[in-house]
């Protein structure tokens, strides 16, 4: 459900005839944030979604979510998000620890469903499907969609079986040898590791590793890669080298970052999502909330949330 489909009139209590000007007198320019009044740790999260957040700009999505909400236990975790992925860019998610980021992008990929105490509502579209419909096979769902983690996590084999695995276990046809060479390079790591490709890949660097990691992901030829802080355990080197693989892979796959890093997000992003911690229900509900979202040249030059700024400047997080 979109502004078109009455969104305004849903969110905003009591409007009635025309709900979209009300919303624009109370709130001045879209995605305004009243001050904060003394005594509030914040501003409070504005009630309309700026028009950021609800991208019409953004025309091929390859998610687009709707009111996502995450509970661990019945405890809210993170709540509402309303966005809009675009395909083939990279979207890079940021804010504070605890702000529900890794949660977020375990939704793309179902990964949720493997925590027992989450429960997810809301949608998440996956190209116009609903990921989460009753005859949708989650498994499915995570062969096109790969996931790179923080810490790099190679199975105890060697780099060739590394590779190989996915495409055997999904029964994918074709010269083994030939795909294993592509992965690698794809990630820019053949060049390091074609004379030892039968060692074991704990033998490798981190940053190769994490390399290796991510022609693991990409030898299933998925069309979305997920990166959860892929280079916080790395030197600058092999981060300027994830990187520049990153530029490289947005040309065939949908990338979506999350980063502490505010010059990675400005150096490779597209769009940049800003999450926050809502305190304003006290201290111990820590709730997670998108705050503002928008092509990432104007979030870094431009915010249009106090706290965006802040938090890129280095105030709070
Ligand atoms: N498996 C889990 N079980 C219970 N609570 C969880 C679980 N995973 C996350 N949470 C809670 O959900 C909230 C959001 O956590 P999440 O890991 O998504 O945040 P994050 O923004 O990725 O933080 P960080 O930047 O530290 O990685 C936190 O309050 C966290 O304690
Ligand atoms: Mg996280």
């Amino acid at each position: 459900m979109y502004p078109e489909d009455g969104l305004f009139e849903a969110m905003v209590p009591g409007v009635s005839e025309d709900p979209q000007r009300q919303a624009e007198e109370e709130a001045g320019f879209p995605g305004e944030v009243p001050p904060v009044p003394a005594g509030m740790p914040h501003a409070p999260v504005p009630e309309v979604a700026n028009h950021d957040v609800i991208d019409d700009a953004i025309h091929n999505p390859v998610f687009q979510t709707e009111d996502l909400s995450v509970s661990y236990s019945g405890k809210p975790a993170v709540l509402d998000v309303t966005m809009k992925v675009p395909e083939k860019e990279i979207t890079a998610f940021i804010g504070p620890s605890g702000c529900g980021k890794s949660t977020i992008l375990r939704c793309f990929d179902r990964m949720n469903d493997l925590i027992p105490a989450a429960s997810v509502t809301g949608t998440v579209r996956y190209h116009g499907v609903d990921l989460y419909a009753s005859d949708v096979d989650a498994v499915q769902v995570r062969k096109k969609i790969g996931m790179v983690f923080q810490k790099p996590n190679p199975f105890p084999k060697s780099i060739y079986e590394n590779i190989a695995f996915g495409p055997r276990v999904q029964g994918m046809k074709g010269d083994m040898d030939e795909l294993v060479e592509t992965a690698l390079r794809r990630a820019s790591l053949w060049d390091d590791v074609k004379d030892r490709l039968k060692d074991n890949a704990f033998g490798m660097s981190g940053g190769q590793q994490q390399r290796l990691c991510i022609a693991r992901a990409l030898a299933t030829d998925p069309d979305v890669l997920l990166m959860d802080e892929p280079c916080s355990a790395l030197d600058p080197i092999s981060t300027g080298r994830i990187e520049d693989l990153m530029h490289e892979l947005k040309e065939t796959v949908s990338i979506v970052i999350v980063t502490h890093n505010m010059q990675q997000a400005a150096r490779v992003s597209d769009r940049t999502a800003f999450f926050i911690v809502d305190l304003s229900a006290g201290e111990d509900q820590r709730i997670g909330r998108l705050v503002e979202y928008g092509p990432t040249d104007r979030m870094f030059t431009n915010p249009h949330d106090t706290r965006t700024e802040e938090y890129i400047s280095g105030k709070f997080g």
